[in-house]
């Protein structure tokens, strides 16, 4: 037996790291109002002494956890020091579009980025992370994401936890997959590595009091089904956008990718020196969950790669809590109530809209009912394109329907919502807060509504996409645009299709627009916007076809918003 457990031991030491145990890397904080962040290049050990080309904000891996007060002007300076475009979306926040950190605001190597606003969220947990177009996947899984502690004086008012690394610690939850060169690999099933906050197999000392966690899953599609090893209770007391109307027990939180919940554990009910796991129970998902034992609904679909990856549909440890002496003044007790989150309310909506999910079985077949593309509203991201049109300050009630054999993380810009029903059902009480992100399972429906306050912008859009990364790099994803139309007259005429060619692009000194089927004698505007949002050239003409200099222009991304007959077409081009 002895010489067994030896051998076993030695076996592992050389083969693997899996039993030595790491403490939990904690992110630095940066508060105030000016926050800089760096994206950068690293290099970091995951795989033995292997190294693995890393992103980072401010470091090698994630990034510092941003702490920010509702109410103050922040300025966030955001400095691209790796080789490729990136942008940062601040996953959660109501703010401007072109704060927003989308696809369409692209920050080119070697610039910076500054966006300003008013931090108008109320207290929780966000995050931010890239969303290039075709690109969030790989700088995800890169490194590139960081957690943001929103904090304002209603949270404030409670006895929680919230001494940071202390007994309020922050939890970003990841699998990732390697190719054999230990590079991160990206858009398959062999996501087998785990890590939280960027450490393998973590230990962390908690206090042997009422502890404070907040998790976030930024995988790039695994789902995670937290629960304690032991089973014991604890209190979810928040979800996407801020506190439950009251602390919620139960033995498990299920958060797809993007999503968020704080929860309490009292650690004053175990032994000091007791070693106990937070696990995911992924055996207890549904199929058709990513990390279930099955994706698909049907048998004649398989999908490469998922059954031989060991983590679907079976329960693992994903950090040890080590239960330390308490701290002094402890939190010891668990508040009853907050403050009631109150739902808008159903006859008070002025639009019904739905999203269908689908696959584009056009060009994947049978087969894309688990792998995709998948599409929305029977249509792909289009960077030029606008798929809706909202009007400021309306209430809206979305419909998600689901039609593939995957489950889909729904997540909107700009908003949080409030779910209404699923499958016709009162959402259970952890969907009963405010969310941003929905997972939306096989044939499920599921309605939410919100309301688009403060924020119009005739020409940049937001997103809504699936957060699984891949589907939404594939194109899962859409754009609307929040109008002010008591300011501006342009409504259903914004038009979706090629009435305009703009050409070359990329582009080193000029651009030529050619109306395809406009008559010579009509008005054409043009106005070029750049990638702050301002308006930086404009023009009419009545010729079908023009020759703009961009010769003096700074390379860049520009858009050229072009007005015909009351119709306003967007276009992208790039100035080398
Ligand atoms: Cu977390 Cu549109 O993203
Ligand atoms: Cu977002
Ligand atoms: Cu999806």
């Amino acid at each position: 037996m002895k010489s067994i457990i030896r051998s076993f031991f030695v076996f592992c030491f050389l083969s693997t790291n899996v039993f030595s145990q790491n403490a939990l890397f904690i992110p630095d904080t940066l508060s105030g109002t000016t926050f800089n962040l760096d994206v950068q290049n690293g290099i970091r050990q995951f795989i033995g002494s292997n190294n693995t080309p890393t992103y980072g904000y401010n470091g090698n891996f994630l990034g510092p956890t941003l702490l920010i007060n509702k109410g103050d002007s922040i300025t966030l300076n955001v400095t691209n020091s790796i080789s490729q475009s990136t942008t940062v979306h601040w996953h959660g926040f109501h703010v401007a579009a072109m704060n927003d950190g989308g696809p369409h605001q692209i920050i080119l190597p070697g610039t910076t980025w500054s966006p300003s606003f008013k931090m108008r969220n109320e207290a929780s947990t966000f995050w931010y992370h890239p969303h290039g177009e075709a690109k969030t996947e790989v700088q995800v899984s890169k490194g590139l994401a960081g957690m943001i502690i929103v904090r304002d004086s209603t949270e404030a008012t409670y006895a929680l936890p919230r001494k940071y690394g202390i007994d309020d610690f922050p939890l970003i939850v990841q699998s990732k997959a390697f190719d054999v060169l230990y590079q991160f690999a990206v858009a398959n099933h062999e996501d087998t590595v785990l890590m939280v906050n960027g450490t393998r197999d973590p230990y962390l000392q908690v206090p042997q009091q009422v502890v404070r966690l907040r998790l976030l899953n930024g995988s790039s599609d695994r789902t995670f089904n937290f629960g304690l090893a032991d089973n014991s209770n604890f209190y979810l007391i928040g979800s996407d956008g801020g506190l439950l109307s009251a602390p919620y027990l139960t033995n498990r939180v299920r958060l797809s990718t993007g999503e968020r919940a704080e929860i309490l554990i009292d650690f004053s009910a175990y032994t000091l020196g007791t070693q106990i796991y937070l696990k995911s129970y992924a055996s207890e998902l549904p199929r058709g969950i990513i990390g279930a034992d099955s994706v698909g609904t049907s048998t004649i679909v398989i999908q490469e790669g998922y059954y031989s990856n060991f983590l679907n549909g079976v329960d693992f440890d994903l950090l040890r809590f080590d239960v330390s002496p308490a701290t002094a003044s402890p939190v010891t007790t668990i508040p009853l109530t907050f403050n009631p989150k109150v739902p808008l309310l159903e006859v008070n909506a002025d639009v019904n809209r739905s999203i269908h999910f689908s696959p584009d079985t056009a060009t994947s077949g049978i087969q894309g009912y688990v792998d995709g593309p998948f599409l929305m509203n029977d249509s792909s991201f289009n960077f030029d394109s606008i798929n809706i049109i909202v009007n400021l300050n309306d209430i809206e009630i979305w419909q998600l329907t689901n039609s593939t054999m995957v489950a889909h993380p729904f997540h909107i810009h700009d908003i949080e919502f409030y779910v209404l029903d699923i499958n016709g059902l009162p959402p259970p009480p952890e969907y009963q807060g405010l969310k941003d992100v929905i997972l939306v399972k096989p044939n499920d429906t599921v309605r939410f509504i919100t309301q688009f306050t403060t924020f119009s912008d005739p020409m940049v859009p937001y997103m809504y996409h699936c957060h699984l990364l891949h589907h939404e790099d594939d194109g899962m994803m859409g754009t609307f645009l929040v109008i002010d139309s008591t300011t501006i007259g342009i409504n259903e005429n914004i038009v979706f299709d090629d009435a305009v060619s703009l050409f070359p692009n990329p582009t080193k000194n000029n651009i030529t627009i050619e109306f395809l089927n406009a008559v010579n004698s009509d008005q054409k505007k043009i106005s070029v916007i750049n990638i702050l949002g301002e308006k930086i050239y404009s023009t009419q003409t009545t010729e079908n076809k023009i020759k703009l200099d961009m010769e003096k222009w700074a390379p860049g991304v520009y858009v050229f918003q072009i007005q015909l007959e009351g119709k306003v077409i967007n276009k992208k081009i790039i100035k080398q």
